[in-house]
């Protein structure tokens, strides 16, 4: 059977918007992921070479077109510029599931941008696909990723023991899910007076 594509979508919030990739964010890419303190609970070490910044973008226009998920960039609206993506991956028509990721430039964190822009993501798929559950995992020690899914209504259903090995440092990893009919955008934050 012919798998069914899934274009990735532009969406706009109060302060972001989020856009298909494109060639011309490799080098904004690659300053994000290869960054060792963006990195510090991510599930593999920070890039070293550039060309992992264009596969990455290879495989979004793959998930597009063979329907397994959506990563967007996420630009600020005030000046236009990159400061991450967020993401579904894995997404299986059959369970209705899929994955939520995400990854921003730590000098835009605290702001409430990761929750904002998956808000905006978690919405369009909730309308757009016939989802059911959203799952997440997270390093544990990940206190901010552990408020973004908290925010977002995401329940911490169980914990992974030694989950990922990363340059030998073993971590454990939170299972967080989120069921639709649990799923209430979170309000959007008040104007900066
Ligand atoms: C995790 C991440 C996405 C959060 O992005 P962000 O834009 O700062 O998230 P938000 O501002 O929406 O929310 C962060 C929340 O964590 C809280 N927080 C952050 N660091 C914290 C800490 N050390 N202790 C307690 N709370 C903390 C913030 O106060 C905020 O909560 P609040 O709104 O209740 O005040 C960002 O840190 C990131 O990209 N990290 C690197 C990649 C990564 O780890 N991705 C997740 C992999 S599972």
């Amino acid at each position: 059977m012919q798998a069914m594509s899934l274009p990735a979508p532009s969406l706009q919030t109060g302060r972001l918007r989020l856009r298909p990739f494109d060639d011309d964010d490799a080098t904004d890419l690659f300053a994000l992921q290869s960054s060792a303190h963006v990195l510090r609970y991510w599930d593999a070490p920070p890039w070293s070479e550039r060309r992992q910044a264009d596969r990455f973008i290879t495989a979004c226009r793959q998930m597009a077109e063979q329907g397994t998920g959506v990563r967007l960039a996420v630009d600020r609206l005030a000046d236009g510029a990159f400061i991450g993506w967020c993401a579904l991956n894995g997404w299986n028509p059959d369970h209705r599931r899929v994955s939520l990721g995400y990854c921003y430039d730590d000098d835009v964190w605290g702001h409430g941008y990761a929750t904002e822009a998956a808000a905006a993501l978690l919405g369009w798929a909730f309308d757009r696909l016939e989802l059911n559950r959203v799952q997440a995992e997270t390093d544990t020690r990940n206190v901010a990723s552990v408020r973004v899914l908290e925010k977002l209504g995401f329940l911490r259903e169980g914990r992974l023991r030694e989950d990922c090995v990363v340059n030998g440092e073993v971590s454990d990893s939170f299972v967080y899910g989120l069921i639709r009919r649990e799923w209430r955008p979170p309000s959007e934050p008040a104007p900066a007076r």
